[in-house]
C-alpha cells in the first residue's frame, strides 16, 4: 500500500469552542496534530491572559488519553485591550499571538476592532514586545461585495500595517485570493499566511452550483477558480510564508442547515487527508511535510515536532455526522470518498 510519513504537523488556525462542543471536537485534532493555534472567538471572547490560561486547561481536559497535544493560545484583540495585557501575553509561554477580528466580519466578532487605524498604538506594543498579530482580513463595509472584502482589506488596512510596523509579525489568516498570496509573497519575511483545505480544494461553485450547500460556506467565502489555483500554487511553492491552518470551525448541523446558516467548515476529522488530496492532485505530495509540519513552527519560533504521522492511500467514506449523540456536526466532505487516511495508531 502506498504510504506517506511526515513529521507530526501543527494546525496554525483552529476553532475548538468550549464546553460540550469542545469535548466533542478536540479529539479529532489531537489525533492528527501535535499543536494548534487556538482561536479566541468564544462567547464571551478570550481577552485576558488569565482567561486564555483557564481556556487552555479546559482544552487539555478534552485531550484523549495517550494523545500528546499542546494548545497554543491566542488573545482576542479589542479596542480596549490594555498595553499591559499585551506585555503580559508576550511574556507568557503559553500565549503565542493576538487575533484581530474586524468587528462584525465573522462568527463571534462583535467584540472585535471597529476602527483598525485607531488600534495602531496596540500594534506598536505588539511590535515592541514581539508578539504576532493574526488577521481575519476582510473589510466589513456593507457596501463592499462579499467576494471583494479580502482584496479591499489588503488595500485599505494591510498595506498600512505592514509599512508602519516593520518588525510586527503578521499572519494573514485563511488567505482566499490571488491578491492575498501575491501580497504575502512580495512582503518582507515576517508576513505569512495560512491556507485552509477548503480553499485549496473548492471554488465558489461548491456552495452554489446545483443547490445551496451550507457545509461549504465559510468566511472568507470560497472564491473563483482563478483564486483557488493561486492558493494551490502558493501552498505547494515551498515558500515558508505559506503554511497549514485548517480554520476548522464547528457549528451544529442544524445551525448550518438553516435559513441563516453559520459560517465555518468543520474539517478536523479529515484535515490532513484533505490536504493530501489537494497536494496529490498537483503532484506535490513531496511538498506537504514542510507546509504542514515545518513552516508554521518556524514562523512562530517554535521547535519542529518530533515524531511522525503516516497517511495511507486507502479509500474511505467520510462519516455523515461527527460528535456525540447530543452534538451532531457535519464534517467537510461528509458521505464522500477520500483517497488518503491517517493511520492513528502511528506516533
Ligand atoms: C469561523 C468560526 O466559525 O469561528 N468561521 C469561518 O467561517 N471561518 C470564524 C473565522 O475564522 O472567521
Ligand atoms: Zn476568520
Ligand atoms: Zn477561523
Amino acid at each position: 500500500m502506498k504510504t506517506l510519513t511526515i513529521t507530526r504537523p501543527d494546525d496554525m488556525h483552529l476553532h475548538v469552542r468550549n464546553d460540550a462542543l469542545l469535548q466533542a471536537v478536540l479529539p479529532y485534532t489531537a489525533r492528527q496534530f501535535a499543536r494548534a493555534i487556538i482561536m479566541p472567538n468564544l462567547k464571551p471572547p478570550v481577552i485576558t491572559v488569565a482567561q486564555a490560561l483557564a481556556y487552555r486547561e479546559e482544552i487539555l481536559s478534552a485531550v484523549p488519553e495517550g494523545c500528546d497535544f499542546t494548545p497554543l493560545m491566542t488573545l482576542y484583540l479589542t479596542a480596549a485591550t490594555p498595553i499591559n495585557e499585551i506585555k503580559l501575553a508576550a511574556e507568557n509561554e503559553h500565549i503565542h499571538a493576538f487575533k484581530l477580528y474586524p468587528a462584525g466580519a465573522t462568527t463571534h466578532s462583535d467584540a472585535g476592532v471597529a476602527d483598525i487605524k485607531a488600534a495602531y498604538p496596540l500594534f506598536a506594543a505588539m511590535e515592541q514586545y514581539g508578539i504576532p498579530i493574526l488577521l481575519h482580513g476582510e473589510v466589513t463595509d456593507p457596501e463592499c461585495d462579499i467576494f471583494d472584502r479580502e482584496k479591499e482589506f489588503i488595500e485599505r488596512y494591510l498595506t498600512g500595517m505592514v509599512n508602519n510596523f516593520p518588525a510586527l509579525k503578521i499572519v494573514f489568516e485563511h488567505a482566499t485570493t490571488q491578491e492575498a498570496v501575491d501580497f504575502v509573497a512580495a512582503a518582507r519575511e515576517n508576513i505569512a499566511a495560512t491556507i485552509t483545505p477548503q480553499h485549496l480544494l473548492y471554488n465558489r461553485n461548491a456552495i452554489l452550483a446545483g443547490g445551496i450547500r451550507p457545509h461549504y460556506y465559510c468566511l472568507p467565502v470560497l472564491k473563483r477558480e482563478q483564486h483557488r489555483l493561486a492558493l494551490m500554487k502558493a501552498a505547494m511553492s515551498g515558500n515558508p510564508k505559506f503554511f497549514l491552518g485548517t480554520d476548522s470551525a464547528p457549528h451544529l448541523t442544524h445551525l448550518k442547515e438553516n435559513a441563516c446558516g453559520c459560517a465555518g467548515c468543520f474539517s478536523a476529522p479529515v484535515a490532513l487527508e484533505l490536504y493530501a488530496e489537494a497536494f496529490e492532485s498537483a503532484n506535490a505530495l513531496d511538498k506537504l511535510e514542510a507546509f504542514a509540519s515545518h513552516f508554521g513552527a518556524d514562523f512562530y519560533g517554535l521547535p519542529r515536532n518530533s515524531g511522525s504521522i503516516t497517511l495511507q492511500k486507502q479509500s474511505h467514506t467520510v462519516p455523515q455526522f461527527c460528535g456525540t449523540t447530543d452534538i451532531s456536526i457535519t464534517p467537510l466532505k461528509a458521505n464522500e470518498t477520500l483517497a488518503w487516511q491517517v493511520n492513528t495508531s502511528d506516533e
